[in-house]
């Protein structure tokens, strides 16, 4: 057989290559689900969860440079405002700072743990605290419940503002206490990080490491339940 042209010798090899190339494609795409060259596992949530839901994630890779406008944050403050609040009784209140000003130094102060090493490169941190009642069990409860809806619109509304945001138990309360001149009748909770992701190769490796472990949750079947206590509802007939 006489040999072809190297036209023809090579169309099959570029054939092979331009395949090749949209499968990597595909491939970086779903293991970049959160953009800018991270390399994540991705994390599968059920069809028609909203965007913001299904993005959200819980950052530590901040960028130290990155800010935050006076408008921004209020707009994040706004929404914990606008939270669900048991009774309409309103506890939650907030403690902001922004890198620089000196709520913000006072903030990184208070923490403790592996914290310390991430959240200063936070843009914002926001102090959430609730009313104590020390006496009354369901108001107690219920306040800090209103902290967890506060705290998770206030994440959302971060997210789609282009921040993340990363809540903390990891702070010493009692040092925000005093610095802050918290009231008795007050406590702080949570504490929030708001910050701009950083490009991963502008992360220290362990930071990097961490954020690039697989998210993972129960499944559903094992936290939905109908009928009867642990019959999924995923499985349950449904009218
Ligand atoms: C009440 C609460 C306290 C948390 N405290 C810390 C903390 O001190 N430090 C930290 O790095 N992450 C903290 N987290 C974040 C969790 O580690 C994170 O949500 C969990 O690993 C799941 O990851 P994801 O948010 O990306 O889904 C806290 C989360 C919650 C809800």
């Amino acid at each position: 057989m006489a040999p072809g042209t190297l036209g023809e010798i090579l169309d099959p090899v570029s054939g092979f290559l331009d395949t090749l190339g949209e499968i990597l494609d595909t491939v970086s795409e779903d293991l970049d689900p959160v953009g800018g060259g991270w390399t994540r596992v991705p994390w599968p949530t059920v069809a028609g969860v909203h965007e913001l839901i299904e993005g959200r994630w819980s950052a530590r890779g901040y960028d130290a440079t990155a800010e935050i406008s006076v408008d921004d944050l209020t707009s994040v403050l706004d929404a914990g405002r606008w939270a669900p609040t048991w009774g309409r009784v309103q506890p939650v209140r907030f403690v902001v700072g922004r890198r620089a000003d000196d709520t913000f130094a006072g903030l990184t102060e208070t923490l403790t743990r592996g914290n310390a090493g991430w959240a200063p490169a936070s843009a914002a941190l926001i102090l959430v605290c609730t009313a104590a009642e020390p006496d009354d069990e369901k108001a107690r409860t219920y306040a800090a419940v209103d902290v967890g809806l506060a705290v998770s619109q206030m994440i959302l509304q971060a997210n789609s503002i282009g921040f993340n945001a990363h809540p903390m138990a990891g702070f010493d309360a009692e040092k925000a206490v005093r610095r802050f001149a918290i009231p008795e009748d007050r406590r702080p909770l949570v504490l929030l990080g708001l910050g701009a992701v950083a490009a991963p190769e502008q992360v220290a490796s362990d930071i990097r490491e961490r954020d690039e472990r697989p998210r993972t949750r129960l499944p559903l079947d094992e936290v939905a339940f109908a009928d009867t206590w642990g019959h999924p509802f995923t499985s349950s007939p449904h009218p």
